[in-house]
């Protein structure tokens, strides 16, 4: 289909994935009534008057300061190139060339393109396993002391990354976490991409600044009413200079910042903080509470997670592959966010879709009927280390020389490409990583579980 009239389509069903302001229902207001003013008549360039996010006068000036100060921010960046590239910033703000830096294995590729970009060695960190659904958990602190002193042993780390919420809505106790590493000297990035909701309601976790954050990117099409892409970077504390995030975001960021993108990220986050937003969150978290309610009340109880907008369906308990789930109920105009192996997430948004409560439930009914069978045997935990770094440096093995080779083939040999199925966009192998046997054990089992995500063939550092 041409792109164009794919965009002009009718919504399906029941869309279910983001962005969180599902086409347009729970885009904040003051951003519909922009929208709807002359076509472009916004589309603008860094007008004086305007500015941009690195110009300390101007209405972008003006705004970010006012909203920094809404969120309990030092500082605030609105970004036009989603969280992935507010995240590669703060990374180059946080680490020079050659330092290390400790991030949770669940980390997003975007992350581990900033290490490349800022050529840092990312050490990464295992996290608690759950067999029965195949995803990783949040760190206990006393986890993440055990991982620091593992770390802290072979050479100093410029900083930590917490990843929380996860995309599934999963996230444990962010403060108790910050404080170990702070009390490591090391100042902490949180990517909240899925928690910019995170404290406006009751039953949602804390915000990562609340929770002593030194640095926290938060994607607004993910969990508020922003388009696509737009993103903000917050800054609180004395641990991270104002003026390297200002340098690295000068060299990551378009010259022509989008004013829509950038009016969204102001909009977006005025609104949901705002009394009416607030009052939507809450409508939404209460028909989700009734969904999970009606759901478990049909034999189809959801995961327990920690952001009720994001329904954790575990298909593996039903016998379903999550990617077969989600291959079936897209014939059936139902489009989750995301699927895996061992669950479906759907993301409600911020204004759920009309029909939801009897809607949802009777499609998942009709597919647990249709491919249900007894549940999937456990998931091997990945067979990793506590903190491990790639043998090779990333900016090395990502481009040496490289040869494919069968994935039964792997041991001994250290991969020259990231293996990432996306969507969660959560690498399951590093460039640089030497392989060894039970890893290819384990990727050749993920390649079954990822049917048509992971090649046959990796490309790996030729000898
Ligand atoms: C945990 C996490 N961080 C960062 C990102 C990147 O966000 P964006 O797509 O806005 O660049 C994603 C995207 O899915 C994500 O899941």
């Amino acid at each position: 289909m041409d792109l164009l009239a794919a965009l002009a389509a009718r919504a399906p069903a029941l869309a279910l994935h983001l962005p969180a302001h599902g086409r347009g229902r729970g885009l904040a207001p003051p951003l519909a009534a922009l929208l709807r003013r002359p076509p472009a008549s916004w589309d603008l360039p860094e007008l004086p008057e305007i500015g941009g996010p690195l110009e300390a006068e101007g209405a972008v000036a003006a705004s970010q300061a006012a909203t920094a100060a809404l969120l309990g921010a030092q500082r605030c960046w609105y970004g036009v190139n989603g969280a992935s590239g507010l995240l590669q910033a703060a990374l180059l703000a946080v680490a020079d060339p050659g330092q290390r830096v400790l991030l949770p294995r669940n980390l997003h590729r975007s992350l581990l393109h900033g290490c490349l970009l800022g050529q840092l060695q990312p050490v990464l960190f295992e996290l608690p396993f759950d067999p029965a659904t195949g995803l990783w958990l949040p760190a206990p602190a006393d986890h993440l002391q055990q991982v620091l002193a593992a770390a802290l042993k072979a050479g100093p780390l410029a900083a930590v990354v917490l990843v929380s919420p996860s995309y599934q809505g999963l996230s444990g106790d962010l403060a108790a976490q910050i404080a170990v590493c702070h009390r490591a000297g090391l100042p902490v990035l949180v990517d909240g991409a899925h928690g910019a909701h995170s404290g406006l309601a009751p039953g949602l976790p804390p915000s990562a600044l609340a929770c002593g954050a030194d640095l926290v990117v938060l994607s607004l099409q993910k969990a508020a009413g922003g388009l696509a892409q737009s993103a903000v970077l917050l800054q609180a504390g004395e641990r991270v200079e104002p003026a390297r995030l200002q340098r690295s975001l000068l060299w990551l960021q378009t010259s022509s910042p989008s004013a829509l993108l950038l009016a969204s990220c102001a909009a977006s986050l005025a609104f949901l903080h705002g009394d009416r937003g607030r009052r939507q969150l809450g409508r939404a978290l209460v028909l989700a509470g009734r969904l999970r309610q009606r759901l478990g009340a049909a034999g189809l109880p959801l995961l327990a997670n920690q952001d009720p907008l994001r329904l954790l369906l575990p298909t593996a308990a039903l016998g379903i592959n999550g990617l077969a789930a989600d291959a079936w109920l897209l014939q059936r105009a139902v489009i989750a966010e995301l699927p895996e192996p061992g669950c479906l997430t759907f993301c409600l948004g911020m204004v759920p879709p009309p029909g939801l409560l009897r809607r949802l439930p009777r499609q998942l009914l009709a597919l647990r009927c249709a491919l249900g069978s007894e549940p999937l045997p456990p998931f091997q935990a990945p067979p990793l280390p506590l903190v491990a770094e790639p043998e090779l440096s990333l900016a090395l093995a990502w481009r040496a020389p490289a040869e494919a080779v069968p994935l039964e083939q792997l041991q001994g040999r250290i991969a020259a490409e990231a293996l990432c199925p996306y969507p969660p966009g959560i690498p399951l192998l590093i460039p640089g990583e030497r392989i060894d046997g039970a890893r290819q054990a384990w990727l050749l089992a993920q390649r079954r579980l990822w049917p048509g995500q992971i090649p046959d063939t990796v490309k790996v550092v030729a000898p």
